[in-house]
């Protein structure tokens, strides 16, 4: 018999529906709670995926003895409080991307969960994804090689989204967020698991007035990285682009590799080619492609997105192993949205460990 573990999700908005329908469809989980300050929204999630009960205050949902996971979709500067009263309170935590506002918080999450002996586990979901698992194991099977320059975007055109964003849920939105922090972490934390670490950051951004024109960040921004093995790389990040393949973009990431022995590119239709030296059969560079969807009748993917994260997620309390996307690690990528934002403001490039105003007086700090 599976281990089932009781489940609170906290915030009942946007992200929340993909982590309620994962719950619902996992018979190792038990959805015991939904919680969000607007009533209305946690007991419809409630009634609508079969969660056993709904409150309005995080305290109150914390103090129930059935949830052993607190499942946290909620906005950026309620990640570390939050998670930090879960943690107190003995819950394992799986908050959304990214960890936290800024690297204290985050620090201070970590240690929360480290000294109550729970999980952290933040959704990057992306790495969750079989396309991104797919180039994975592209590269970790050596045919590219070591990476010498990598290309990765992520494209929307969120103005679009916001106009069929319900009005009530559109006022509280945290819409002043930039996009380097909202969506380019997503590309920036997966190109530090398929390249490996940066230690040089810069950053260039605009901001074109097209969500709003009050609005005061970045709505498109580049990210050039420097990662420690040698690579270098750029990050294209948008809110406000209408591609010419698709119209207004919805979650378009195309990713390019090259390395010694060949190069890896996932186009904006997840079309995966691969050119390689190492090609069993093949003289000089072959080529060949990769579909990421099944085909008909092919046997099922694993699952994926919200899914696979949260059967990783499952599979992590149950055996008490470290999750792929622990603390540290989300952090890590955290720390170079933070190196990007310094980058525009100090115009110049900026080198990784990143350190608090505090260590570099000598007063310590814990960045
Ligand atoms: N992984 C992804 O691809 C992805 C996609 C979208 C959003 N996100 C992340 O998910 C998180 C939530 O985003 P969203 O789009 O669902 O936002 P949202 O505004 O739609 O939902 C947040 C909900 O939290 C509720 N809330 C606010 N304060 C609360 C409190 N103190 N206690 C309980 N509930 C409270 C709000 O009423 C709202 O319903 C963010 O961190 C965001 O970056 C991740």
């Amino acid at each position: 018999m599976p281990e089932v573990f009781g489940v609170a999700v906290f915030g009942c908005g946007g992200v929340s529906t993909g982590h309620f329908s994962a719950y619902a469809a996992n018979p190792r989980a038990r959805l015991v709670v939904a919680v969000d300050v607007r009533p209305e929204l946690a007991q419809a999630a409630a009634r609508r995926w079969g969660a056993e009960r709904w409150y309005t205050s995080a305290e109150e949902a914390l103090r129930d003895p059935d949830i052993q996971i607190a499942d946290l979709c909620l906005p950026h500067h309620l990640h570390a409080p939050i998670a930090i009263q879960a943690a107190n309170a003995g819950k394992h935590v799986f908050v959304e991307k990214p960890i936290a506002n800024t690297l204290d918080e985050a620090d201070a999450m970590i240690a929360a969960c480290r000294d109550h002996g729970v999980m952290l586990m933040v959704d990057q979901t992306k790495r969750y994804q079989n396309r991104h698992r797919k180039i994975k194991e592209i590269l970790d099977a050596g045919y590219v090689g070591e990476p010498v320059l990598v290309r990765g975007a992520y494209l929307q055109d969120i103005a679009y989204a916001w106009q069929h964003m319900e009005p009530e849920r559109l006022k509280g939105y945290w819409k002043h967020d930039g996009v380097i922090s909202g969506i380019g972490i997503h590309a920036l934390d997966l190109l530090r698991w398929l390249v490996g670490e940066v230690v040089e950051v810069q950053a260039l951004a605009s901001m074109s007035g097209l969500i709003d024109p009050q609005r005061k960040t970045e709505d498109s921004g580049h990210v050039l990285l420097r990662f420690a093995n040698g690579c270098i790389g750029e990050v294209t990040v948008s809110y406000v682009l209408k591609t010419p393949h698709l119209g207004a973009s919805w979650d378009v990431m195309p990713i390019e590799i090259y390395g010694r022995n060949g190069s890896v590119r996932m186009d904006e239709h997840d079309a995966i080619t691969v050119a390689s030296d190492k090609i069993e059969g093949a003289p000089g560079v072959g080529t060949f492609q990769i579909q990421t969807r099944p085909q008909v009748g092919a046997a099922p993917l694993p699952a994926e997105g919200m899914a696979g994260a949260i059967e990783h997620l499952l599979d992590c309390v149950q055996t008490g192993t470290q999750p792929l996307t622990h603390g540290e690690d989300a952090r890590a990528s955290l720390e170079l949205v933070e190196a990007a934002y310094r980058s525009i403001e100090e115009k110049s490039a900026i080198r990784l460990p990143l350190q608090s105003a505090a260590m570099a007086t000598g007063a310590g700090g814990t960045r």
